[in-house]
């Protein structure tokens, strides 16, 4: 068959007979439909996982088809080759990584021919990010620029014809609200998924509440958008899955004793006239695929063709069911023809189960590693895209560079990646390509430091093995290396900087030969201990320092050894002891008080309050079923079931005391594969907890998952406060869901929040703040108590498709992982929880770190700097970075919601950044904002039956100025919390 693929091809564009510009783009091309009828709208598609039991290229190419027969190229070509046979066909293509990557294999017919297709709205894009992103652990940046590769590769290839309208997350488990809210931003018109816990999902069904409005903000009116779930899952209705993955019949029309005709029509009809009960509408949506199906697309278009001609013909026996190929969109815009009102949604879908036993919250930590190097990623990515727009790098090397680096975070963004729901091989094939891309993204970020510095010879070198205190630039020596301190955010910022070092005696200078103030702290001797650590560097060198957008730091070895006992254990300052059993950890801002003869903490006072809070680490055994399903149910790489009652690491444990200058810290060594260190720094006002967990043992033959607790007498009321991918807080509350009774036989699990940046508690007079550093599953089982997952080991597979236990492992043992939760305790009500979201942006985007030998110091190129300082306090920069040759992308985010609307006038920054022309876009930075135009659908319950259709259009007018123009022109406001994106035209 594939033998004659090209002559088709040619054959079907000379009987075109249309000129690619004479398309029909937009709603036009949807199908009639039939106001008296239940339109039943087909919607073929492929859901194509960016890696999950192979990897990306394993699917694309398919290769390994015995882990799973999956092969997306031949995908791409048998479809385009089945819709080009017929104009009323539909497909929708969702991932835009594995798109691009066959699009650029194409002849030059071939493209032209996609091309028609696409601006004939016969294959559609929906979704169209680089992946089909996870929405609980995924960070909001990332999302945003995920959806910005993914429209900006469609928009540069088929204009804007092929921008998707709807979001397709047909597969995550669970979904944001801050998802909804990006959707609305771009100005999509609705989202469609299929999961969402199975007691909800039954309640809907029955109260026809499948589809609703979604209030994705709390901030915004016009974020509300169109939600849809799908009836059942997302796959062919059983039965009539055509494809050479299943087993159903085809459509047997001939003259033979197997015809089906008629039992097949019937079996359809009775489904759809049974799921049109269900929803609102005389129009339903039946999706036409599974996963990695359409590998020979004639079995499926063949059959739905026919399926679509019988059934249709049983109009004529007054049949009122009227069967066509359609997309997301062309449903979604026959529903917003019709006028009707639709029920509210306000909070999210977190979390998800999927029977009572199944609380797919064990995926908000998985591989908890993987989430941290994903959070690497994007910090250098922002960091690399920064630099890369202030020194102007263009060449066709370093934008090629850059790309990948950008793909990679794309691909990691995927629900099977950032969600640890991959199988081992895949992780570490993530793991490789997001190496590879920062290492390659290196070179830019040198580059560009080697122009902003002129300095053109230093090395500016990352170091990416920080977290356990080794860097090779320091490693023998720390004699004469500068430290290039790039600050992502906009707003100068201070900050502790720790560079791995031997034990001598160092001065710290800045860039005009001011000493600045340096201690020297011992590494801990479990990280010390680990197993290929070089242990040359058994300290680091801590120092404060301040950094506008790049300042250098230059190290020097003074000749004067220090005595040993001024470093270790240093008694300069005396640790505050009494008779009572405790000790405490004390700096102008902050005092810890211990318990000496256990090591725990047990009372913190900072901001003018004090608490008892105790923390301590404890262990939940992982549930091994013997066969995986529902009671049976093991906890897993997706689901987490703890067996029994969690064990809380109380008894005493060693530790030790570092009371420096700067900083302070107590090391403690709670068993042997776990330990951490709680430190504080002066004038910082939070506390960190440096946790080291691994490996952990299953020498009892049981899978552990392990969390860290915070207790104290806040009285919360079974009430907390989770993070919706680290912007606007959500309200839970113990045991209860929006809209609907949850199934709690897991009470433990089923009580689990994804926290991606921060969680807290709250009383009417005190606040307690967790932040982490990476994704994490939280949750608050008593009243004052704070807990969140930081590791997991287990032994069982839980039998959703994966196959594999999540045992990772490392040097042949089990994986060893390190990361940071901070705390923040905070007085309510004078302070609203602001502090901690600006204290959120320092930690996700704090100083970048590039390391040098050199004894002269760089000098930072201070035309090239634009002033970022201007920006009103709670503005920040979200992004700065090349669009295209002579363009810039720059969002602006207003980040905190108390911090009321703030005004900018963008001037200066327009002519820093030798501007021309600037105009505001929508959030993903690729459709000008003028040209938002999206659905708005009427409420329940407002009494007020609508005459018309509605739309929400821009929010405010857009701004659109020019070199010119008066400055005046310039100005912009930002509302609490809002987002606003723009194109400098250089
Ligand atoms: C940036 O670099 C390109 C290529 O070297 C050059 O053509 C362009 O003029 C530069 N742009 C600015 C604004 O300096
Ligand atoms: C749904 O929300 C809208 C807008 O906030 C409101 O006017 C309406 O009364 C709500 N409907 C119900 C049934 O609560
Ligand atoms: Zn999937």
């Amino acid at each position: 068959m594939n033998y004659f693929n090209g002559i088709l091809v040619l054959f079907v564009l000379a009987t075109l007979n249309i000129v690619v510009s004479e398309h029909v783009c937009g709603f036009e091309s949807c199908p009639k439909t039939k106001s008296n009828m239940i339109n039943v709208h087909l919607v073929p598609h492929s859901h194509d996982d960016v890696g999950w039991l192979k990897t990306v290229d394993q699917y694309y190419y398919g290769s390994n088809n015995n882990i799973q027969h999956a092969g997306v190229q031949y995908i791409l070509d048998t479809v385009v080759e089945e819709l080009l046979k017929d104009s009323r066909r539909r497909f929708i293509q969702v991932e835009t990584s594995f798109f691009f990557k066959w699009y650029s294999e194409q002849t030059v017919t071939m493209k032209i021919a996609v091309k028609q297709l696409v601006a004939e709205g016969r294959l559609e894009f929906a979704g169209g990010a680089w992946s089909m992103n996870d929405e609980a652990t995924v960070h909001y940046q990332s999302v945003i620029d995920q959806f910005n590769l993914g429209l900006k590769f469609l928009k540069d290839t088929f204009g804007t014809c092929a921008r998707p309208r709807i979001g397709w997350q047909i597969d995550p488990f669970g979904h944001s609200r801050e998802m909804a809210s990006i959707f609305a931003q771009m100005g999509y018109n609705g989202e469609f998924f299929a999961r969402m816990d199975y007691v909800e999902k039954n309640t809907r069904l029955k109260s026809l509440a499948m589809e609703m409005i979604w209030r994705s903000s709390e901030y915004f009116k016009d974020s509300e958008i169109f939600t849809g779930l799908l009836y059942q899952h997302y796959g062919s209705p059983p039965g009539f899955c055509f494809d050479i993955h299943c087993q159903d019949d085809p459509i047997i029309d001939g003259k033979s004793y197997d015809n089906n005709v008629d039992k097949r029509v019937d079996d359809f009809i009775a489904y759809v006239t049974s799921m049109s009960k269900s929803f609102r509408a005389n129009h339903i949506m039946v999706p036409m695929g599974d996963d990695f199906q359409y590998e020979d697309a004639e079995v499926n278009f063949k059959n739905m063709d026919k399926l679509i001609k019988y059934v249709n013909n049983r109009q004529l026996e007054g049949s009122k069911i009227n069967l066509f190929y359609s997309t997301p969109s062309c449903y979604l815009y026959e529903l917003h023809q019709l006028l009707q009102s639709w029920p509210n949604k306000t909070e999210d879908f977190f979390p998800y189960s999927s029977d009572n036993h199944s609380y797919w919250t064990g995926y908000f930590t998985s591989r908890p590693t993987q989430k941290r190097f994903e959070r690497d990623g994007n910090h250098f990515l922002q960091t690399v895209k920064q630099l890369s727009t202030l020194a102007n790098l263009t060449s066709v090397k370093h934008t090629k560079s850059l790309s990948i680096l950008r793909q990679a975070m794309g691909v990691m963004q995927h629900h099977d990646a950032i969600t640890g729901t991959e199988k081992q091989a895949v992780a570490q094939d993530y793991d490789q390509m997001l190496y590879n891309a920062i290492i390659g993204a290196e070179n830019n970020a040198r580059d560009a430091l080697r122009v902003l510095t002129n300095h053109t010879s230093a090395e500016f070198q990352t170091c990416l093995e920080l977290n356990i205190s080794v860097c090779a630039l320091t490693q023998t020596s720390a004699n004469n290396i500068v430290v290039t301190l790039v600050n992502p955010l906009a707003h100068t910022s201070s900050q502790y900087v720790r560079v791995p070092v031997t034990e001598e005696n160092y001065q710290v200078t800045d860039e005009n030969g001011r000493e600045i103030s340096s201690e020297i702290v011992p590494v801990p001797l479990e990280i010390l201990g680990l197993q290929h650590r070089s242990n040359d560097t058994q300290h680091e060198l801590v120092f404060k320092a301040s950094v506008k957008k790049i300042s250098n730091f230059y190290i020097r070895v003074l000749p004067l050894p220090r005595k040993k006992n001024d470093l270790i254990n240093d008694q300069t300052i005396p640790i505050a002891e009494n008779d009572a059993d405790e000790f405490t950890l004390e700096n102008s801002l902050i005092r810890l008080v211990f318990t000496k003869s256990t090591g725990h903490l047990k009372a913190v006072k900072m901001n003018g309050v004090s608490e008892n809070i105790h923390q301590s680490f404890a262990i939940y055994k992982g549930f091994q079923g013997n066969n995986g399903i529902s009671k049976n149910r093991s906890s897993g790489a997706y689901v987490f079931r703890p067996d029994g009652e969690i064990q809380v690491l109380s008894d005493k444990i060693e530790y030790s005391i570092y009371n420096g200058k700067n900083v302070r810290e107590v090391h403690q060594h709670v068993n042997e594969w776990i330990s951490q260190v709680i430190r504080i720094y002066d004038g910082v006002n939070r506390v960190e907890f440096e946790w080291l967990i691994g490996p952990i043992p299953t020498d009892d033959g049981v899978g552990k998952e392990i969390v860290t607790r915070f207790t104290s007498n806040v009285y919360s009321n079974g009430t907390f406060y989770t993070d919706s991918n680290g912007r606007e807080m959500l309200k839970r509350k113990r045991n209860q869901r929006e809209f609907f009774e949850p199934d709690m036989t897991e009470e433990i699990s089923g009580n689990y929040h994804p926290v991606t940046a921060q969680m807290y508690i709250q009383d009417d007079h005190k606040r307690i703040t967790l932040l982490n550093d990476r994704s994490q599953g939280g949750t608050s089982l008593e009243d004052g108590e704070l807990e969140l997952m930081l590791h997991r080991r287990l032994l069982n597979d839980d039998a959703f498709g994966v196959g594999e236990a999540l045992n990772e492992e490392q040097f042949g043992k089990g994986l060893i992982a390190r990361g940071k939760v901070f705390l923040i305790l905070n007085a309510v009500p004078e302070n609203p929880n602001c502090f901690e979201r600006l204290t959120h942006h320092e930690l996700h985007l704090p100083f970048c770190k590039f390391f040098s030998k050199t004894n002269t110091v760089p000098s930072i190129v201070q035309h090239m700097m634009p002033d970022f300082n201007d920006f009103p306090e709670s503005m920040e920069l979200l992004s700065l970075e090349p669009y295209s040759t002579n363009k810039i992308l720059l969002r602006l985010e207003n980040f905190n919601s108390c911090g009321g609307i703030k005004s900018y006038n963008m001037h200066p920054l327009f002519e820093s950044l030798r501007g021309r022309q600037i105009w505001e876009v929508t959030l993903d930075g690729n459709m000008p904002l003028r040209q938002m135009k999206r659905f708005k659908f009427h409420h329940d319950g407002t009494g007020i039956i609508p005459s018309s259709v509605s739309y929400f259009f821009t929010p405010h007018k857009p701004l659109e100025a020019n070199y010119t123009m008066d400055a005046s022109k310039f100005s912009v406001t930002l509302l609490p919390m809002q987002i606003r994106t723009f194109i400098v035209h250089q």
